[in-house]
């Protein structure tokens, strides 16, 4: 486990950018996994110079990301997708068939989840997986459970998320309920993971994943026991 104290919120995304572009230079063809929330877009932003500077060619990259809402088209302004096009993808070189989001919308959730998964799995599984933390330890919209999730699924957000998320929207009633996430077990398979975390709140949360016991009712404690993780952190 690798932590760095970043200056600023700026300092942690150049830092956490020059990660990501290291493990493409390594490895062109490297499989990412990116997430969204406001943690991550600054990282995003410096990817972007970083291309742009012609430092960093996505052109060979496959991108997994964490989770979507249930229920949202990727015509709609809030979904994921919507919003990892806005804040990456399309100022990159990245090609759109390459690019996995788990699909928000049919008929069987179960369905979408077990193909997102295998999905993972034939491309090889993620190289280096970007991560933010909820303000409850949630990672990707594994909310605090009795046990940890295997594998991508359904799940219903708690209100604590709801509310974090309603900045998005109009209101808190039009936040959806339901999400659909890699699990805990997606996440963990990861060769490499990356965490950003920015502000007092975040610190608070921080120290109680990596400091107190390992519990699935604080999901990010897990990371614990991955070998490759590296936290990035700015008060
Ligand atoms: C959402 C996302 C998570 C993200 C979290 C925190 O719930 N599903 O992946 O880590 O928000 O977001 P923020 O970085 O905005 O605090």
């Amino acid at each position: 486990m690798v932590f760095i104290k970043a200056k600023s919120y700026e300092d942690l995304s150049k830092k956490a950018a020059t990660i990501i572009a290291a493990q493409v230079l390594k490895n062109p063809n490297s499989v990412l996994g990116f997430a969204t929330g406001s943690s991550p877009v600054g990282t995003y932003k410096q990817l972007i110079e970083l291309y742009k500077a012609g430092i960093v060619d996505f052109s060979g990259v496959t991108s997994f990301n964490l989770d979507e809402y249930w229920g949202v088209p990727i015509t709609d302004p809030n979904s994921y997708y919507a919003f990892m096009h806005e804040q990456l993808f399309n100022h990159i070189n990245i090609s759109e068939d390459k690019i996995y989001i788990p699909s928000g919308i049919g008929d069987d959730c179960c369905k979408n989840c077990a193909e997102y998964e295998q999905k993972i799995k034939e491309k090889g599984g993620v190289d280096l997986q970007l991560l933010g933390i909820g303000r409850n330890g949630h990672i990707a919209f594994n909310e605090p459970e009795e046990v940890f999730s295997v594998a991508t699924h359904q799940v219903k957000l708690t209100e604590d998320t709801i509310e974090a998320n309603a900045r998005f929207y109009n209101s808190k009633d039009e936040v959806p309920k339901t999400a659909i996430t890699m699990g805990i077990g997606t996440i963990m398979r990861a060769k490499s993971i990356l965490l950003v975390a920015n502000g007092a709140e975040k610190k608070e949360m921080l120290e109680k994943a990596f400091n107190e016991p390992v519990t699935p009712s604080n999901p990010a404690s897990v990371l614990q026991y991955h070998n490759d993780v590296t936290v990035i952190f700015a008060d």
